[in-house]
């Protein structure tokens, strides 16, 4: 066992590439690289925020924490003994409960389908009134059909199916994004109850930084694939360090915006991951580039804040 005592799961210089192109023949002649060395620890019943911009790897970082992608590179530790007991322990809810919930199944299907999939043989309806009602949907509406509830609620469904197997940890990939601000804010209410009386680890991903600072113990901001920025919250995007977190947060408006107002908009594109840099990734944007910049640039810091930039580090 190589995780921590007080961490669920570490990862250690994680890669995770596609193929993308193929010749004639199916070969693959590039690759998107969509994750380049990742090192993190999950901590026990904290809530990370995962920040970025669109394609900077946050949903990759989520399908592999699932199961569903396999790094190309780098090592994954659990503290779960076998692939069973993770896939009990870790459960995701995505952005959009439209199209993650399977419109021919009545709710109670959809809740307990987890528990199938673990090839588990309890009373399915009980469990399903169990969790239906700790996310706030009544046990009578368990046979309706996901069409029949709004946007919030069909979210709520997608908690509860999250909750079904008695997790530890929840991936959350834009949880609200797909909804409507008033729904938004009652459904983060929802998940730091739950989180309060489960003793859920959130690991949250959004590109609205009003969503993480709301929610988040720590954040990790993330860069072509990179951490650039990893620390407490409340440091990282109030003091923030890396010359990227600094700008992704100038884009973001001040105090007292509506949540859905506060979205990043980065300056440009981000640049192609076919073919990596050599140097800091964030070379070719960075308004503080100076000598040095050209090499490598690696993770490093205090426990409270981590900074992949070696202006930082002299
Ligand atoms: N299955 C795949 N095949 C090829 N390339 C992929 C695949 N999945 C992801 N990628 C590439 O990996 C990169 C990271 O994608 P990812 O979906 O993880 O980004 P993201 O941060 O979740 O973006 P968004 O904010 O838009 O959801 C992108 O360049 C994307 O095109
Ligand atoms: S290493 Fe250089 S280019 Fe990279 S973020 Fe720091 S100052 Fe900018
Ligand atoms: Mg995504």
């Amino acid at each position: 066992m190589t995780v921590s005592q007080d961490s669920l799961l570490a990862l250690r210089d994680v890669r995770v590439k596609f193929p993308v192109k193929t010749d004639w023949l199916g070969r693959p002649r590039g690759y998107a690289h969509a994750l380049n060395g990742i090192d993190l620890q999950v901590r026990r019943g904290e809530t990370l925020g995962i920040v970025g911009e669109s394609g900077c790897g946050k949903s990759t970082l989520a399908q592999l924490l699932m199961g569903l992608v396999k790094p190309s590179d780098g090592e994954v530790d659990w503290v779960y003994e076998s692939a069973r007991e993770r896939h009990r322990h870790v459960q995701i809810v995505f952005q959009d409960p439209q199209s993650s919930l399977d419109p021919r199944l009545p709710i109670w299907k959809i809740i307990t389908e987890p528990l199938f999939a673990l090839g588990d043989k309890g009373e399915m309806r009980t469990i399903a009134a169990k969790v239906a009602a700790q996310v706030g949907i009544r046990a009578e509406y368990l046979d309706r059909y996901p069409h029949q509830f709004s946007g919030g609620q069909r979210q709520r469904i997608a908690i509860a199916r999250a909750l079904a197997s008695n997790p530890s940890i929840l991936v959350l990939d834009e949880p609200t994004s797909a909804l409507d601000i008033s729904v938004q804010a009652q459904i983060l209410n929802l998940l730091a109850e739950l989180q309060n009386r489960l003793g859920l680890t959130y690991i949250l991903i959004s590109h609205n930084v009003s969503v993480v600072r709301h929610m988040a113990d720590r954040v990790a901001v993330m860069y072509l694939g990179q951490i650039v920025e990893l620390g407490c919250a409340e440091q990282v995007l109030e003091q923030p360090k890396h010359p990227y977190t600094q700008l992704l947060l100038e884009a973001v408006p001040k105090l007292g915006v509506a949540l859905d107002d506060a979205y990043v908009s980065a300056p440009t594109e981000l640049p192609g991951n076919r073919v990596l840099p050599d140097g800091c990734f964030f070379l070719d944007r960075c308004p503080r580039r100076t000598k040095g910049c050209e090499r490598p640039q690696r993770l490093t810091g205090g426990m409270s804040q981590q900074v992949r930039c070696h202006l930082e580090h002299p």
